[in-house]
């Protein structure tokens, strides 16, 4: 490891793809220098707090403090760095394209003396590396290289992905630099698919959509065994048993959200209409995981009757368990949704800290606290703090001993045994007897 020349690896971006990134490069043995324009999360970093919860990162960073530096200087990183990974975020615009702005504020950064080869880990529209390559050239620095290098990072297990991924995929112009980025990896037990850069961006939006395709398919699937009385759980596990099927992403719940999925299906979809193409199929991808969020709402109703004046607990408020992520929750749309019935909400998560997002709703300490006095309780993420929610303590705090259970975290004969009205997704519902007689209830569906 040299201590002065090239640190090898320079990081644009300390957010979250940003700081796994370099602190998984820095274990590796190479030393990296990551850059952000927020100055105090520059502080923090150089401080040794870590702004996000990712399992494991502080740690690795703290393990690899002597070869990590951070800062907030573009020409620093670009006069020390042979391989520059863009990591910034590319959010949705208000058309559904993905933002690119952060990515033009990096090239426009680049010092002209620039000699590195440029690696784009932030996922882009098909055809950005083409828009790069000749914006490089139009700011005459022709020499820089270009390679996508898509990440496939999921929160809360980001460290053992980066470290034993499925495949690592390089797309490049030129076979010099795919080489360079290549020989990154080889000590990785992993594929490596070496490809045109087209390829390997369309590969990262494609896998992203075939996934959500798979929830939105499962959560279909699920809301039909409730008409018909099929298990999705049994149904789920029975059709993974097939090799070409497979049993991931057949977790039927209240709908995919996070950073990532609503953002690239919707990019994709965009993608294809801006050249001309309807994707079809990802119309009903998007529309079906909207109305999957809302159909908690039709469920409390069946139990409740009008939600007015009802108090319901949300418990977990994070897109999923393993992350204080908030980012296209479906806690969000639900408080929002239950406010506006005339619900009163009371809301609780062991590390997402809403700021704005969840305006109207009472934040409690404990699961506990949360369900008090309340007619309703409503999984939203499947954090294991609620796998014992079905006990007595729980149910006497409560109003009204109803569970809705949208991640299919709980058993529900112990759920039911336990003297709790339970609704999963996709699964038989609860007798209503046990609930208790509420003033106006809706006309309920016979078993
Ligand atoms: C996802 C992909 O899994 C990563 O491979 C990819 O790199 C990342 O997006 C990205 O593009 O950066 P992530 O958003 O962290 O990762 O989370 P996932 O574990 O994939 O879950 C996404 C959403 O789908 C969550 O809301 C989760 O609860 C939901 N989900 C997942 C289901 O509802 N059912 C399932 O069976 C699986």
């Amino acid at each position: 490891m040299a201590e002065t020349g090239k640190a090898g690896i320079g990081i644009f971006g300390a957010g979250w793809v940003g700081l796994v990134t370099g602190a998984c490069f820095a274990e590796l043995g190479h030393r990296v220098v990551v850059r952000d324009i927020v100055p105090e999360r520059i502080d923090a970093l150089r401080a040794g707090r870590v702004p996000i919860h990712e399992e494991g990162l502080s740690e690795l960073l703290e393990r690899n403090r002597e070869r990590i530096s951070f800062t907030l200087d573009a020409r620093e990183v670009a006069a020390q760095a042979e391989l520059l990974f863009v990591c910034v975020g590319t959010p949705p615009t208000y058309s559904g394209d993905a933002d690119l702005s952060a990515v033009w504020t990096v090239l426009d950064e680049l010092p002209a003396e620039t000699r590195a080869t440029l690696v784009m880990k932030s996922t882009v529209p098909v055809g950005t590396g083409d828009k790069v390559r000749a914006a490089l050239e139009a700011r005459g620095l022709g020499q820089v290289g270009y390679v996508s290098n898509p990440e496939f990072l999921s929160e809360g297990r980001a460290l053992r992905d980066f470290m034993q991924p499925d495949r690592v995929v390089i797309g490049a112009f030129a076979e010099n630099d795919a080489l360079t980025v290549r020989a990154l990896y080889e000590g990785l037990d992993a594929p490596i698919v070496q490809t045109d850069v087209h390829s390997a961006e369309m590969i990262k939006l494609a896998s992203n959509a075939f996934l959500a395709t798979r929830i939105s398919f499962i959560n279909e699937i699920a809301n039909v065994c409730e008409v018909t009385g099929a298990d999705v759980e049994e149904v789920a596990a029975g059709m993974g048993l097939d090799r070409r099927i497979g049993p991931h992403f057949l977790r039927a719940g209240i709908g995919y959200g996070g950073s990532c999925f609503p953002k690239d299906v919707s990019a994709l979809k965009q993608l294809a209409g801006n050249s001309g193409y309807h994707f079809q199929l990802l119309n009903s991808v998007i529309e079906v995981n909207e109305l999957q969020k809302r159909r908690v709402v039709g469920k409390l109703k069946k139990h409740l009757g009008q939600l007015a004046g009802k108090r319901i607990a949300l418990l977990g408020l994070a897109y999923k368990a393993g992350t204080d992520d908030l980012r296209e929750a479906a806690s969000i749309v639900l408080a929002a949704r239950l406010l506006a019935e005339g619900a009163e909400v009371s809301a609780w998560d062991p590390v997402a800290r809403p700021r704005d997002e969840l305006r109207g709703a009472t934040l409690a300490g404990s699961p506990l606290e949360a369900v008090t006095g309340a007619d309703a309780a409503v999984i939203v993420t499947e954090w294991d703090e609620l796998r014992d929610l079905a006990r007595d303590e729980v149910r006497s705090a409560m109003r009204t001993p109803l569970i809705v259970d949208g991640r299919n975290l709980l058993d529900p004969q112990a759920a039911r045994a336990a003297g709790f009205a339970y609704e999963g997704v996709g699964r038989p519902t609860s007798p209503f007897s046990a609930l208790p007689e509420t003033e106006s209830p809706e006309p309920r569906v016979p078993r």
